[in-house]
């Protein structure tokens, strides 16, 4: 199966890596393709790094792990035309950086959201929010000393829902479905307690659990 990445970030070199370990064949998507040349002969046979047109069109199952301000712009530069019909997981979360050095704050709110935002930009694309309340480089290997952890989804779709379920679970998440795309706003909350209990303890190995009886 074919996974195609549009960011080249620590997100998108992360879960180049995870994905290529589950078996995809993965092009990262970038509007820079020299300045992972390296990154990408380390990464190896089965990761190759294009444009973000490349990546969406070679994806079968896409990921969106660009920085909020360029989102959109990405989105156009991939061309709408090639999430057609395709899974989109998208794990970004809106962010703006007010001041140097301080946590940054929500770019949207209740309620809207990145994730219904998206959906709506891409109609005929499956949006699945997953995978944002988590460092990059546990997403795809979600291995702490306490225990597995949890992740939330959310996407209008059921069988898109089910189908981002199983890779999360398989990468060692336990996963709860949320419902539709608007429930978004929760995951992304959710990240901004996430990235403040990181900003106030200088932490970023930690991530969510429910316990239940
Ligand atoms: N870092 C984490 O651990 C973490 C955890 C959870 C969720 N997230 C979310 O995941 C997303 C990616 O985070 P990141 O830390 O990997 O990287 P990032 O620095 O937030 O984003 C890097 C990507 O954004 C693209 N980009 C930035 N401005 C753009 C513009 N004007 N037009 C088109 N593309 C633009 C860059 O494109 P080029 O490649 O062309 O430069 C690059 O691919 C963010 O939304 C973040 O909030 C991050």
């Amino acid at each position: 199966m074919q996974a195609g990445i549009l960011g080249s970030g620590t997100v998108g070199q992360h879960l180049a890596v995870g994905l290529r370990k589950s078996g995809y064949d993965v092009c990262l998507g970038t509007r820079n393709p020299e300045k992972l040349r390296d990154w990408a002969a380390d990464a190896g046979a089965g990761v190759r790094v294009g444009s973000f047109g490349d990546a969406a069109a070679h994806g079968e199952l896409l990921f969106l792990a660009t920085g909020w301000a360029g989102t959109e712009n990405a989105i156009q530069l991939a061309d709408p035309g090639n999430f057609a019909g395709k899974i989109l997981v998208d794990v970004t979360n809106p962010l703006h950086f007010p001041t140097p050095g301080a946590p940054p704050e929500p770019a949207l709110a209740y309620p809207e959201s990145a994730g219904k935002h998206i959906q709506s930009l891409l109609p005929e694309c499956r949006v699945v929010k997953c995978f944002n309340s988590i460092t990059a480089a546990y997403m795809a290997n979600p291995v702490l000393t306490e225990g597995t952890p949890d992740m939330f989804l959310a996407g209008n779709d059921a069988e898109a829902n089910q189908q981002v379920a199983r890779l999360g679970e398989q990468w060692g998440w336990r996963i709860h479905d949320m419902g539709g795309i608007e429930q978004s706003y929760l995951l992304e909350a959710l990240a901004m307690l996430w990235i403040r209990y990181g900003f106030l303890n200088q932490h970023w190995t930690h991530a969510f659990k429910l316990l239940m009886k």
